[in-house]
């Protein structure tokens, strides 16, 4: 397995991606993480990520000098390289000939990290390469026993080896897609210096998954909180497949989830799958707990603390449970563990039960801990779900509670479904539905005036929201076709008395975000 080491780049999980595609484990520790964590994690090569500071003062991050003394490769890329070149005893300097984007390398043919790997040859001989740059500072001095591999104008040192040591950098970015060998270079680095083998291949994840929770579980029971989700969907199945009856899920019914959501999820899971599930009808507590709290921040906190307040009572009951499964999956891993924001580890951990109280007896289990997304989407189609299911839009774990602007009210969000439904079905009818990533609609709770027939009334506002992204973290609001728009609004207004007016949201994230709180 391989460690990175995060300076904060944007790149950095994307390095953790390219090694899971050559088929190696890795995980991503934080730049201050201390040399004991190191150890215990035993990589066989460490790959320290770009970031945005500059090592040209003092106080800026530094590996730990235990990086280069653990006797495994070393791969720096960006301020990964110029870190172990001051560290090393090199030099750097802030240049003004800044490089950010499309750029040419020379590479030298005479290591082994770059060995035979080029996008054209130059006329003296010269591999040359195509790669993405961003970086302001440069290489100007080489640590002692290092040597130059690779140039470009921006920077006369681009690339530096240490073939003794297996210590590598370069000043480009192997992980993202326009540098176009950057995959075979991260593999030769991982595969042939480091000797990891590639032992992860997308055939084996079902047979190995339920081996492995079998030999963890043995014959003990396993509770799980089962949201309807693809992860939660996908253990569930899994589970199912593994250990059968040992396996007993607790889904909340809160009150603030789609049209007969909560409905489905039982035929599917419980009816079709014959799985045990406990369905807690929790609508009239929800509504209880968010009664005149109008702050996003707090609704999200009531409706995280009572899921798990529920979920404890329900874990209670089942005296014989001794594993907590939960749906963590490989981007949580390492969003949490080199997330600066920390959001997405608290988005997860408020869907996943992280939240159970310190003393909780139960051991976890996390079947899909090393898997990405559209993995469990795979593995979730051979478990037999259905693909509508695994291909559903992201729904946020405190539902419709953040979709209705302010204070929560159950006749707020029975019209709120209801508007929803429709938009999704004409999304769907007009194979909409897969070409936006999340599309949903928001509650306003102010009243707009309309006319029907002869009088005028004073109704709520429905915000439609529809988005294309592929991240999520940046966003553009989904150009719909204005006939489309206009029939989900007909419906709306037409089919939910107390909708007066439909708006169709046009910003963009940033600066908006997804949801409206
Ligand atoms: P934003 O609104 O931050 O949303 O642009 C990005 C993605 O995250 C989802 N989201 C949440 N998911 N709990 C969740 O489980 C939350 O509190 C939450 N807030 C936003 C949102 O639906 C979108 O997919």
């Amino acid at each position: 397995k391989i460690l990175i080491l995060d300076f904060g780049s944007q790149y950095t999980q994307l390095i953790a991606r390219r090694i899971r595609e050559i088929g190696v484990y890795s995980e991503i520790f934080s730049c201050d993480c201390d040399a004991d964590e190191i150890k215990r994690f035993a990589p066989k090569g460490i790959i320290l990520s770009g970031g945005p500071e500059t090592v040209t003062i003092d106080d800026t991050p530094r590996a730990p000098q235990y990086v280069f003394e653990a006797g495994v490769p070393v791969l720096g890329i960006c301020y990964g390289l110029q870190t172990m070149t001051e560290q090393l005893g090199g030099k750097v300097e802030s240049s003004h000939h800044r490089e950010f984007g499309y750029a040419q390398i020379r590479a030298r043919g005479h290591s082994q990290l770059l060995f035979d790997i080029e996008d054209h040859v130059s006329p003296e001989g010269y591999g040359l390469l195509d790669v993405w740059m961003s970086h302001g500072d440069r290489v100007t001095e080489l640590p002692e026993g290092f040597k130059r591999i690779a140039s470009s104008d921006g920077a006369p040192i681009a690339g530096i080896a240490n073939e003794e040591k297996h210590f590598y950098g370069l000043q480009f970015h192997p992980e993202v897609t326009h540098t176009k060998q950057g995959g075979r270079i991260l593999s030769r680095f991982v595969l042939e210096i480091c000797g990891c083998e590639a032992l992860w291949t997308a055939d084996n994840i079902i047979e190995d998954s339920i081996r492995a929770v079998r030999a963890k579980v043995g014959s003990d029971q396993v509770i799980l909180g089962l949201s309807g989700g693809v992860d939660s969907s996908v253990v569930a199945a899994l589970l199912h497949k593994a250990i059968g009856g040992q396996l007993t899920c607790v889904f909340v019914d809160t009150g603030l989830l789609r049209l007969n959501e909560g409905d489905q999820v039982m035929a599917m899971f419980a009816e079709h799958m014959g799985i045990k599930v406990i369905r807690v009808d929790a609508e009239a507590r929800y509504m209880a707990a968010l009664n005149g709290v109008a702050d996003p921040e707090r609704k999200r906190k009531i409706i995280g603390g009572l899921f798990v307040e529920i979920f404890d009572e329900e874990a209670a009951r089942l005296t014989d449970a001794k594993w907590l499964a939960q749906g963590t999956i490989y981007p949580d891993v390492i969003e949490s563990a080199g997330a600066k924001s920390g959001k997405a580890h608290l988005i997860k951990s408020h869907h996943n039960v992280g939240g159970l109280p310190e003393n909780m007896t139960l051991k976890l289990v996390e079947p899909l801990r090393e898997l990405f997304k559209d993995e469990v989407r795979k593995l979730g189609l051979e478990l037999g779900l259905p693909a509508d299911m695994i291909h559903r839009h992201p729904f946020p774990g405190p539902g419709l509670g953040v979709r209705i602007l302010g204070e929560v009210k159950k006749d707020y969000a029975d019209l709120l479904r209801r508007a929803d439904a429709i938009f999704i079905e004409e999304l769907y009818r007009h194979d909409l539905y897969s070409k936006v990533s999340q599309a949903f609609a928001v509650f306003l709770p102010v009243k707009s005036v309309g006319v029907m027939g002869d009088g005028r009334r004073y109704d709520y506002v429905i915000a439609l929201r529809a988005v294309e992204t592929i991240d999520f973290m940046t966003a553009r609001w989904a150009h719909l076709p204005y006939e489309f728009l206009d029939l989900v609004s007909r419906r709306i207004i037409n089919e939910v008395p107390g909708i007066s007016r439909v708006t169709y949201d046009i910003s963009g994230k940033p600066p908006a975000t997804i949801e409206w709180e």
